[in-house]
């Protein structure tokens, strides 16, 4: 049934009625998918796709993970909804389940509608925690943290950058560790990292630690193709810790096994926990929307006595919530951290391989999971960037 095509001639064409996101609108002319399974799509013309980014680095489950339509269809039978003014049972044991395997113990996590809402909340809290208001935020140029005005502001995206201004949103951005195009002049990925620390400390010097609010990184590359050498998370943390600036770690699209960890910044070890995590895409394998802001204990504890003036009428939809704690169970039961992490390692050999056989493949990075970067240029001595 899921393959039959529910296209019926009674309306016009998509193209026709709908805005699509990251498109020039005469140029969108995408099939239309009507089912999928595991790592497959099926289209109303009857193609099927095999998915190799799992849409938007989202479906880390695959499509239709018969556990998470289970929970889905169990919770919308007893309550598809309840604002977050009131308790919901799936709301309490999602977030139970992810500071246990986060390693929180006494945090509190407060659920958005996706990342680029997670991420602003981070923000907020970050703000609210340390009483600095509009506190400065440290955010890196090549960086992606959504698509809201203040998701922009925070994000280094040459797509947006015309679109806001960062210093209005008193966001300050540093270059990124990126050894490859070498914004330092550095010989090598640690002197690269640790350049890239030293200009982080040298912005809170700027703009004084007490004006300072949050340092927000991805710990992996997200769209923008930065896998920071090793030595750069353990360097930002112990450098933020040191001037007692909370660390937001945006983990949106590198969390769930993406990387190879059910969090990224856990391959460097608990010494390196931020004091804050967004979370989306993965947090339900996409089967419905939902972001998480996940606080330490420190930052819960300042933030218990405080009005909290935010929320939005979906914050912890007790459906997308149902759906959240079915793929935390899928994750765990199925190994599919493990599973990554394996798969990710032989993925990463034969990208080398083909890198030998390619001219046009710069340089190969990541591999920590099923994710990793392919950096297409004109020239390898040159490393001229193939498109712009
Ligand atoms: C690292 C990162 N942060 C934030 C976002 C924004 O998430 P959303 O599209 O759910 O708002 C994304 C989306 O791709 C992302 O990759």
């Amino acid at each position: 049934m899921a393959r039959q095509s529910s296209q019926a001639a009674d309306h016009p064409p998509e193209r026709e009625t709908v805005l699509h996101s990251w498109c020039i609108q005469s140029e969108w002319n995408a099939p239309t998918v009507i089912g999928g399974e595991g790592a497959r799509l099926f289209t109303a013309d009857g193609r099927t796709i095999l998915d190799m980014s799992s849409l938007a680095e989202c479906s880390n489950l695959g499509h239709q993970h018969p556990r998470v339509i289970a929970a889905i269809r169990a919770q919308a039978e007893q309550l598809c909804f309840v604002t977050s003014a009131w308790g919901a049972g799936p709301r309490a044991r999602l977030a139970s389940l992810l500071l246990d395997e986060a390693g929180y113990p006494g945090g509190r996590v407060f659920f958005t509608l996706g990342g680029a809402d997670a991420n602003e909340h981070a923000v907020k809290f970050a703000r609210a925690a340390s009483g600095k208001p509009r506190g400065w935020v440290i955010t890196r140029e090549r960086s992606y943290h959504g698509a809201s005005y203040a998701a922009m502001a925070l994000s280094g995206d040459a797509r947006t950058a015309a679109q806001v201004d960062p210093e209005a949103f008193r966001v300050r951005r540093v270059p990124p560790p990126y050894p490859y195009r070498g914004p330092f002049g550095t010989s090598s990925a640690a002197e690269c990292a640790a350049a890239a620390v030293r200009r982080i400390e040298e912005a809170i010097g700027e703009l004084g630690a007490r004006e300072v609010a949050a340092v927000m990184m991805e710990p992996n590359a997200g769209t923008n193709g930065v896998v920071a050498p090793d030595e750069f998370w353990p360097a930002l943390r112990a450098a933020t810790r040191a001037s007692s600036i909370p660390l937001i770690a945006d983990e949106v699209m590198s969390a769930f096994g993406r990387c190879g960890e059910w969090f990224a910044w856990q391959r460097h070890g608990a010494e390196s926990r931020p004091d804050v995590m967004t979370l989306a895409k993965g947090l339900t394998g996409a089967h419905l929307p939902l972001g998480a802001v996940v606080l330490s204990a420190e930052l819960a504890r300042a933030l218990e006595p405080q009005m909290l003036m935010t929320g939005l009428t979906y914050c912890g939809h007790p459906l997308a919530c149902a759906a959240g704690v079915a793929a935390i169970e899928s994750y765990r039961e199925e190994a599919l951290i493990e599973r990554s992490r394996r798969l990710g390692a032989e993925l990463f050999k034969e990208l080398q391989r083909m890198q030998d056989r390619h001219a046009v493949i710069g340089e190969v990075r990541g591999g920590h999971g099923l994710f990793a970067v392919v950096e297409l240029v004109s020239g390898r001595l040159t490393r001229e960037p193939l498109a712009p």
